[in-house]
């Protein structure tokens, strides 16, 4: 029996899960906002955030998962990518309790994790569509590395689509309220025109952003505006990773971040399924979005594989906010 402690901390989310032999038996969070919802992150602030709820969730996490500190084997937590304060607090969490429980430490790339609690619902060797936030990736594995086919040349998907909210007064998170404007329009056959901009498997959003401001300005319906906004930008992430599935020649989809909740990004996503013969994966929101249960479920397939730093050697272990998906060596898998 394995029993792994996991930690997210790369972005606004802390988190503390437990999984045991790939079951999760918790799944604790606490996410930084500001007190009007205006979103913004301060860095700084996010780690004091982190640091003040650390001990709270972790607590929450033991006694969910039902299991007393004794019974971990070993400490997962997300050192790659994100912001550098906020990884350093959630590695000093884990570095502190890897020491005083005297179990193994296992550093999780957070894409990766994102791609690979993709097998909790089948998928063996799927495309991932990687759609948060920050991040707006098409990955998968091919050559003994995971390598990112396609990905935003400007502003993640979610961070495009909140700062346009923003823009037409909606507050944050933006994705929620548009994708609810979106589904009231009316007309729905009348899309109003936007830049469609992808190369290759790359996508970029700056254009459309310019284009939605000026017409919001000019007076076009909010509702109209969301629902050709979501027609546009979800076509293209589900082009982009259509042709990632051609060129990879794989036969699973599995979606993961943020914006992956909204229903007609996953609904666009089925239907190219369906035509192309590829299964379709969509974990359950709070796998989507960033949690500690998928670190922890990679952190178990790691150790599994012989992958984990003795307690004695924790000065080996460090966070690296830039690394980038194919910098990962992937000896975990065959
Ligand atoms: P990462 O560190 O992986 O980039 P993140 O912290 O930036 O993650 P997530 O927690 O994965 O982001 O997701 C947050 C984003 O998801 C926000 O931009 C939010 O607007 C978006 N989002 C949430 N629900 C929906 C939805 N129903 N439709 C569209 N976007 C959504
Ligand atoms: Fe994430």
């Amino acid at each position: 029996m394995v029993t792994i402690l996991g930690i997210e901390s790369t972005a606004h989310t802390f988190g503390v899960a437990v999984v045991r032999d790939k079951e999760i038996l918790s799944n604790e969070k606490d996410a930084y906002s500001t007190k009007d919802g205006e979103g913004g992150m301060i860095p700084l602030e996010v780690k004091k955030h982190h640091e003040e709820v650390g001990e709270k969730i972790y607590k929450q996490a033991l006694e969910k998962a039902k299991i007393k500190e004794d019974e971990i084997t070993a400490i997962a937590f997300s050192n790659a990518p994100g912001l550098a304060p906020c990884l350093l607090a959630g590695m000093a969490f884990a570095k502190e309790l890897s020491k005083r429980l005297e179990v193994p430490l296992i550093p999780v790339n957070h894409c990766i994790a994102h791609l690979e609690i993709g097998e909790i619902t089948g998928a063996k060797d799927p495309v991932m569509l990687y759609a948060s936030g920050a991040n707006t990736q098409i990955i998968a594995y091919e050559a003994g590395k995971y390598r990112v086919f396609g990905e935003t040349l400007d502003l993640g998907v979610g961070n495009f689509i909140d700062t346009f909210a923003r823009f037409a007064g909606l507050g944050f998170p933006g994705g929620p309220k548009i994708q609810k404007l979106a589904e009231e329009a009316s007309n729905k056959d009348e899309l109003i025109e936007l830049p469609y901009t992808i190369k290759g498997m790359d996508v970029a959003f700056s254009g459309i952003q310019t284009k939605l401001r000026t017409l919001l300005d000019k007076g076009e319906d909010l509702k109209r505006l969301s629902y050709s906004m979501q027609e546009v930008v979800f076509a293209m992430l589900v082009e982009a990773a259509e042709r990632a599935l051609a060129h990879t020649g794989k036969k699973e989809l599995v979606l993961g971040g943020g914006v992956a909740c909204n229903s007609r990004l996953q609904e666009m996503c089925k239907i190219m399924c369906e035509e192309r013969g590829v299964k379709y994966f969509c974990p359950e929101r709070p796998l989507l979005v960033d949690n500690a249960a998928m670190i922890a479920y990679l952190g178990e397939t790691m150790f599994r594989a012989g992958i984990s730093t003795d307690h004695n050697h924790l000065d080996q272990v460090d966070i690296a906010p830039r690394e980038r998906t194919d910098d990962v060596e992937v000896s975990w898998k065959d």
